[in-house]
């Protein structure tokens, strides 16, 4: 195998950079983003590329046209993680790539496109919890007060990212809308269970989901747990237990609109947080996906109601913060064609499956057309987990059928670059 094996032992060497080994966690502008960075810089260059940060602490690399003036093809993934996180979401969209590149500039051979590679700094928005900054700014939709957005030691994002090194202020050079960029294509491992019940190793993706993030706030009143009678309670974490499993039931509804609609609570906080004291705040997030944007919305309303209904019946207050929502993204019809014929031409059969997790490919329709590649996982799917994992054989065979995209795609007439 000329790529899969290395692709993994790289993987290996990327979850070293963690701040809670041995586990893997690796969030923006932190040391191990630095390491992380550095080690994925020292690869690019070694393929061939021009690299380098940009000013958000995005990792850079280009490897140039066989002709001055083409346009620019894209791709790329995330170099931060989840907490407690696999190794390979995110790498393996940047691993795949670098290797294309090393592979072609080997035998001396260049596309008729610049080719840009980019490992995004945040993807995942654990630590100012806001989400695909870097490809949000590639694709023109960065939004400045994101600037002023705190960690939980109260460091800002301009703090944190002048003493990265990066320029808060530069966001406005990364915009790539109407710079050339022809495509942007994505690989990533696919996250879920399709690939593998079915035993094939790639498949194409033909839309990623949209999705809101809500913050809920429930306020009670908290009193002493030996003395407050039951019927007299405004327990704050009893409401908000029944405004879970309402997320469940409404996301569960049968017909929930077109697409599947996933609800999930990640984080929940009760405070004061003593065995004997009733309650009286507690905040929690719900995430909400779904492929069709309109029925995303009706439940996000469905929930709303629900909550305050609750909160009505049991004497609480709710307040229900829609703080961050997308767009689900169609992928376009050409270059699926594309990824297609080149796992056709693998011997592979063609299958193609919408992804439930969000990418950095989902903010990039403002610039070009996008497209996706998934690789198969193992271990039931399972990601976002220690337990993430794929083979150097599945690795081999996204990385060829991505290089053989990238040696018989050819765009239409490229628009000169600006
Ligand atoms: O949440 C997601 O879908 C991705 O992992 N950021
Ligand atoms: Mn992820
Ligand atoms: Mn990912």
């Amino acid at each position: 195998m000329r790529f899969g094996p290395e692709i993994l032992r790289q993987a290996d060497v990327l979850a070293g950079f963690s701040e809670d080994p041995p586990g893997i966690t690796r969030t923006y502008l932190t040391p191990q983003h630095r390491q992380a960075g550095d080690y994925l810089l020292g690869l690019m260059r070694e393929a061939g590329m021009d690299a380098g940060y940009d000013a958000l602490g995005n990792v850079v690399g280009r490897y140039a046209a066989a002709r001055p003036g083409a346009g620019t093809v894209m791709t790329g993934s995330h170099m931060d993680s989840v907490r407690n996180a696999g190794r390979y979401d995110g790498l393996f969209g940047i691993l795949t790539a670098i290797a294309c590149v090393r592979d072609l500039h080997r035998r001396g051979k260049r596309l008729p496109f610049d080719f840009e590679v980019v490992a995004f700094g945040d993807e995942e928005g654990v630590r100012f919890g806001v989400t695909l900054i870097g490809s949000k700014a590639m694709g023109g939709s960065f939004d400045p007060a994101w600037l002023d957005a705190k960690d939980a030691d109260g460091t800002t994002l301009r703090e944190a990212l002048a003493a990265f090194g990066g320029d808060p202020e530069g966001w406005r050079s990364l915009d790539r809308r109407g710079r050339g960029v022809v495509a942007y294509v994505e690989s990533h491992i696919e996250q879920g269970p399709v690939l593998l019940n079915e035993g094939l190793p790639v498949g194409v993706v033909t839309a990623i989901a949209g999705g809101a993030r809500v913050r809920v706030a429930v306020t009670g009143l908290a009193g002493h747990a030996g003395t407050v009678p039951m019927g007299s309670r405004r327990d704050a974490l009893a409401a908000a237990a029944e405004m879970v499993l309402a997320v469940e039931r409404i996301a569960s509804a049968p017909g929930a609109g077109g697409a599947a609609l996933v609800g999930t609570v990640g984080k929940l906080e009760a405070r004061p947080g003593a065995i004997n004291v009733i309650p009286q705040d507690v905040a929690f997030t719900v995430d909400l996906r779904s492929g069709d944007d309109a029925a995303r919305r009706r439940a996000t309303g469905e929930m709303r109601e629900a909550f305050e209904a609750i909160a009505r019946s049991r004497g609480v207050a709710v307040s229900f913060d829609v703080f961050y929502e997308l767009a689900a993204a169609p992928c376009d019809a050409s270059l699926q064609e594309a990824l297609a014929a080149s796992i056709a031409r693998q011997g592979l059969p063609v299958r193609r499956l919408p992804s439930g997790a969000g990418h950095d490919a989902m903010v990039f329709p403002p610039v070009c057309p996008i497209a996706m590649l998934f690789a198969r996982c193992g271990a039931g799917g399972i990601s976002h987990h220690p337990d993430e994992t794929m083979t150097a054989a599945d690795a081999e065979v996204a990385t060829a059928v991505f290089l053989d995209f990238l040696e018989t795609w050819t765009p239409g007439p490229l628009p000169t670059r600006t």
